[in-house]
């Protein structure tokens, strides 16, 4: 794994930004796969910057969100839906048709993962993927446990996690319980992966991280058995 550590947040997210413009360039008609969550908030600000001033063009990109809460409705201004349409959506020309995100209100969840897979096989793969990485190692939903999934399904969140997250939502007792995710398989399909983290809080799962292990206790080991993961964090991260 590469490692790219940076002096501070703003850093890390121009770093960030310049290996997804890399690849934008070299394939202006390729397949993102994104991630919410705040750590790639200043990726993505980043990005509509280069559009904005004519180095990128979005026109021909296609898109595939990591994840979707379940059950939470698109026009919930907690889905993930919504934080893409305004984190970067809606500063870029990307197509509408050429995004995709679970849909949270689904009422056949294994036919929409299924048919997620289908989607990103058809649009010829991942190009690049972005990853954060949960306190507990979690990448897209997948949560530390005995066994991980390969695929896109439906899974239920930790305690950890739900608490992690509820500093979105008014209150702990509103963050869904379940969430629509990729699988291990679906994120390391990707051709090029890089993973985001920063803040002290992302140390002890980041260190594991860099260890050359594998464990389902923190799933974003799994990175170590991809040939092109970048990791890019800040100090506080790193060092802790
Ligand atoms: C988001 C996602 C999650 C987050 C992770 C870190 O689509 O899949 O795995 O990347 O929970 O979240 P932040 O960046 O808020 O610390």
């Amino acid at each position: 794994m590469k490692v790219i550590v940076c002096n501070n947040y703003d850093e890390l997210s121009m770093e960030a930004a310049k290996i997804m413009a890399a690849t934008i360039k070299e394939k202006p008609d390729g397949v993102l796969g994104l991630a919410t969550g705040s750590t790639p908030i200043g990726m993505y600000d980043n990005l509509i910057e280069m559009y904005k001033n004519g180095e990128l063009d979005f026109k021909d990109i296609k898109t595939f969100n990591l994840d979707e809460y379940y059950p939470l409705s698109a026009d919930n201004d907690q889905s993930y839906h919504y934080f893409m349409n305004k984190q970067l959506f809606s500063g870029i020309n990307v197509k509408e048709e050429n995004i995709h995100i679970l849909d949270g209100l689904s009422k056949d969840p294994e036919k929409e993962c299924a048919d997620f897979e289908k989607l990103i096989d058809e649009a010829g793969g991942i190009d690049i993927q972005v990853l954060g990485i949960g306190q507990n190692g979690h990448i897209g939903f997948n949560e530390p446990d005995d066994k991980l999934y390969a695929n896109t399904h439906l899974t239920d969140l930790t305690e950890n996690t739900i608490k992690a997250n509820s500093r979105f939502f008014e209150k702990e007792s509103d963050v869904p319980t379940k969430a629509l995710t990729m699988g291990m398989g679906t994120i390391l399909k990707a051709k090029k992966i890089i993973i985001l983290a920063n803040g002290k809080a992302k140390h002890k799962v980041v260190s594991e991280l860099v260890q050359p292990m594998i464990t389902t206790n923190n799933p974003a080991t799994f990175l170590n058995a991809h040939a092109d993961v970048t990791l890019i964090c800040d100090k506080e991260a790193f060092e802790g």
